[in-house]
């Protein structure tokens, strides 16, 4: 399904992101693994190596000055081409609005909604000259996208996480732009919203003892026991398949948008949620 076809993924050193790397390699693609944590994403793309797929792992912070450039030139540098960009990497910093600071708010809205259009911006050379060549010589034009995660913290609000819902909504609105702006050049771009799926971002806070260091600050992650054992009780009612995703199933709704079968579906928001918000 994307034999001859390039994949750039964030945060793809664990989680959703990781999985969803792996299909891809398994379905034919060349992958580009990025995360924060070095050591991560050298594991991804040594599974993907291993499995007899092809990999690079670029390390670094997705907010970091030049370097959605970097990466994107990484990716044609080593595989020739540019097909599939997906905007994963991110995590959470939880606190009331009353009292969320401007740090918190900063760093959610930098993760979640500015890295991802600045990733769309570098790419933008890769993909849109392709496609306008392609486009020259004929009708047929290869599979190119991005597909931008987001949550259904952000298209249904969420208590605790007004900076993440906004940065979560946010990209819906530049997913359905990017999709008028470059449809015409055929190149798609659609969100993926999951809703409670099983990583260290859903896990309890005091069971996993899980944290990433965001410019020199520890943030801890995950939800407080108290909240989690709530949202266990009435999982049924509030989730009609009854259970958080896994990873693999969470991932794959990434990879089913990416895919060529989703040829004709631009501008679109996947929620993988097993029914809630129904
Ligand atoms: N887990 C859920 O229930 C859930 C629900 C809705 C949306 N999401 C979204 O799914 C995506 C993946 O989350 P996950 O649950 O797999 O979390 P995870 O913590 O398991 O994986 C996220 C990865 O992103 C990396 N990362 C974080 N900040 C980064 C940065 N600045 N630069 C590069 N890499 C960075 C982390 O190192 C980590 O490896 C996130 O965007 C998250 O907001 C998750």
């Amino acid at each position: 399904m994307f034999n001859d076809q390039t994949v750039v993924i964030t945060g793809a050193g664990r989680g959703i992101g990781a999985s969803a790397a792996l299909q891809f390699a398994r379905h034919g693609a060349s992958v580009v693994v990025n995360d924060l944590d070095a050591g991560k994403a050298g594991e991804t793309a040594r599974t993907i190596h291993s499995q007899g797929g092809h990999a690079i792992a670029i390390s670094g912070d997705v907010t970091a000055s030049g370097f959605p450039e970097h990466l994107m030139q990484a990716a044609v540098d080593s595989f020739g081409k540019l097909n599939v960009v997906v905007n994963n990497a991110g995590y959470t910093w939880d606190a009331m609005a009353h009292r969320l600071t401007d740090e918190q708010w900063q760093a959610i809205l930098d993760v979640h909604l500015s890295a991802p259009f600045r990733m769309i911006r570098a790419a933008a050379p890769h993909l849109r000259a392709a496609a306008a060549a392609e486009l020259e010589s004929g009708p047929s034009l290869s599979n190119r996208c991005i597909v931008n995660v987001s949550s259904t913290s952000g298209l249904h609000g969420n208590i605790g996480q007004a900076n993440y819902a906004a940065g979560k909504m946010g990209i819906v609105g530049l997913t359905k732009t990017i999709a008028k702006e470059w449809g015409r050049l055929g190149i798609r771009c659609n969100a993926v919203a999951f809703g409670f799926i099983d990583t260290r971002l859903t896990r309890s806070q005091e069971v996993q003892e899980e944290s990433i260091e965001i410019d020199g600050r520890e943030v801890v992650l995950g939800i407080p026991q108290k909240v989690r054992s709530m949202l266990d009780k009435d999982i049924h009612l509030r989730i009609p398949l009854g259970r958080p995703a896994t990873n693999d199933e969470a991932a794959a709704g990434i990879v089913l948008i990416a895919s060529p079968l989703a040829s004709y579906i631009t501008g679109h928001v996947l929620e993988v949620t097993g029914g809630m918000g129904i």
